[in-house]
């Protein structure tokens, strides 16, 4: 997708560098560092992971960073101007003393700063608001839960009940089970989005345990690691997966999608209002 075109202005040489001859005149390709993942790539220039942040691409607070540096751009739709500007002063640091032009690359559609989700992205958004109110809740439930009594018992396992049926299993099978299906799931974007519910469903496995066990401290530690993956997770689903998926699904696809999540949410009948009602009670009872 990238191609980089750097002309000789001196003889340096570094390592990673490829050079090879196109068109008759000397080229220096820049592959090997484009096709690395954007946290080595930061590793081994840290200003890149500053000038990231002026771009407002948060790669060096991403747990993963496991994203190549030719798809950062493509994945945040940067404008046309400001995606010239990362990039020519990225190469300026990888190589300080090269003079270096970039041809531009081609848009379907124009980026904007912001967001408009198709129907189904936005149902998904929706239910992240609601993710996002139980998480909020958890230091309260730490608190307050006690694993000898009925009461703290009802309590914790409508929480884990929130977790595995409304946030795990109807959230991500919207996800997982649909629209990822319409993606290669090689792409290290939708790689990433799957590692953090592996992680989740690990502290699930581990929190039911700790109720089992009768451990409080062992249930806090897994509700707290829970609890730091999911804002970060759903901050990238938000403003990175689900743009970019929209930006490649057609018309057609985001149709069937809309349709294939309505018939999940007739599935689940009132399933979601009743874990919609547990929070408004847990809110009530701790705000
Ligand atoms: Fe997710
Ligand atoms: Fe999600």
């Amino acid at each position: 997708m990238f191609e980089y075109k750097i002309k000789f202005v001196s003889n340096f040489c570094k390592t990673k560098e490829q050079l090879c001859t196109k068109y008759g005149e000397k080229v220096m390709s820049v592959d090997i560092y484009l096709n690395e993942g954007i946290k080595k790539v930061i590793t081994e220039f840290p200003i890149i992971g500053k000038i990231l942040d002026e771009f407002n691409i948060g790669c060096t607070t991403c747990a993963e960073g496991t994203c190549f540096l030719k798809d950062i751009v493509e994945i945040h739709n940067l404008e046309e101007s400001s995606e010239k500007e990362l990039m020519t002063r990225i190469s300026k640091v990888i190589f300080p003393d090269k003079e270096v032009s970039f041809p531009i690359k081609k848009r379907t559609k124009p980026a904007s700063k912001e967001i408009k989700y198709s129907p189904p992205m936005k149902k998904l958004v929706d239910e992240h608001t609601l993710i996002k109110r139980w998480l909020v809740l958890i230091p309260k439930v730490i608190e307050y839960v006690d694993l000898e009594t009925d009461e703290g018992l009802e309590l914790i396992n409508k929480g884990i009940d929130f977790i595995r049926n409304y946030a795990d299993k109807y959230h991500h099978a919207k996800e997982e089970e649909q629209t990822f299906k319409y993606f290669d799931e090689s792409l290290e974007i939708i790689k990433v989005i799957r590692k953090d519910h592996v992680k989740v469903r690990a502290h699930v496995k581990a929190m039911l345990e700790a109720i089992e066990q009768k451990d409080k401290e062992k249930l806090a530690e897994h509700l707290v690691a829970y609890s730091k993956i999911l804002p970060e997770h759903i901050k990238k689903e938000d403003e990175i997966l689900y743009p970019w998926m929209d930006r490649n699904l057609t018309t057609t696809q985001i149709g069937k999608l809309y349709s294939k999540f309505n018939e999940i949410d007739e599935e689940y009948g009132d399933s979601p209002a009743k874990h919609l009602k547990f929070i408004e009670e847990l809110e009530r009872k701790f705000c």
